[in-house]
């Protein structure tokens, strides 16, 4: 069967990930396309594993590179088992945040080198790519806003600090221009209707090119 489709969604912490990732699919089995969901860190039992791990609030301190080495030991895990195999399928793989995330937090939000983030890049994924990558891009307040207004107590990384999630967004907005091709960059501090109009237009974009 023909090469999938594998589509990410991106952007700072409540930016609307999740929520709009339920449309995503929706829209993409509306138009008949089998989907397959999945998130990073995670997706696998290992993922998971250290999903928990790098999300724990109660973690001693964590050196940069241990994180970045372990958002790629998930990643790895995940591209073999589950990303590259469904995409061989034939599936729309839809993934709440990859690679890019990486750049913007282990990047822009650590300070670590983007040659030493590209290396493991190619080292994990070989020459695979998003080919559709939805930046949901909004002031880093409004963000932590809303996911302020979630019940769950804030996680090792929402604990960051104003300035780490400025340089996130700015690495996130940095990789969308670095990438226009592949980005479609939606402003997210609209209400919600007005969000996911911007993300329809982004999917039946990619549908009519790829029927
Ligand atoms: N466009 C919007 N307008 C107002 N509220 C929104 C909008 N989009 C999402 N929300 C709300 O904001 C909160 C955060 O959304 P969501 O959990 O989808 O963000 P996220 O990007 O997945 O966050 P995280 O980075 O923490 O995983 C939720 O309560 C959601 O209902
Ligand atoms: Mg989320």
């Amino acid at each position: 069967m023909a090469r999938g489709f594998f589509l990410t969604l991106e952007g700072g912490e409540g930016a609307g990930k999740s929520t709009n990732l339920r449309f995503v699919q929706s829209c993409l089995e509306a138009a008949g396309k089998p989907v397959l969901m999945t998130r990073e860190p995670g997706g696998t039992a290992l993922g998971e594993a250290l999903r928990a791990v790098l999300l724990d609030a109660n973690q001693s301190p964590v050196d940069p590179l241990a994180e970045l080495l372990m958002m790629f030991a998930a990643r790895a895990q995940h591209v073999e088992d589950v990303i590259k195999p469904a995409l061989a399928e034939g599936y729309w793989v839809v993934c709440d945040r990859f690679t890019d995330a990486t750049y913007a937090y282990q990047g822009g939000g650590r300070g670590l080198p983007r040659d030493t983030i590209a290396t493991l890049e190619t080292m994990v994924q070989g020459d695979l790519r998003p080919d559709l990558t939805i930046l949901l891009d909004l002031p880093v307040a409004v963000g932590m806003q809303r996911a302020g207004a979630r019940d769950a107590a804030p996680d090792r990384i929402e604990q960051e600090s104003q300035d780490f999630f400025e340089r996130v967004r700015a690495a996130y907005r940095e990789r969308a221009q670095q990438f226009p091709q592949r980005y479609c960059v939606v402003d997210a501090s609209q209400d919600l209707p007005a969000v996911q109009s911007g993300i329809r237009a982004a999917l039946e974009t990619v549908m009519a090119k790829r029927s």
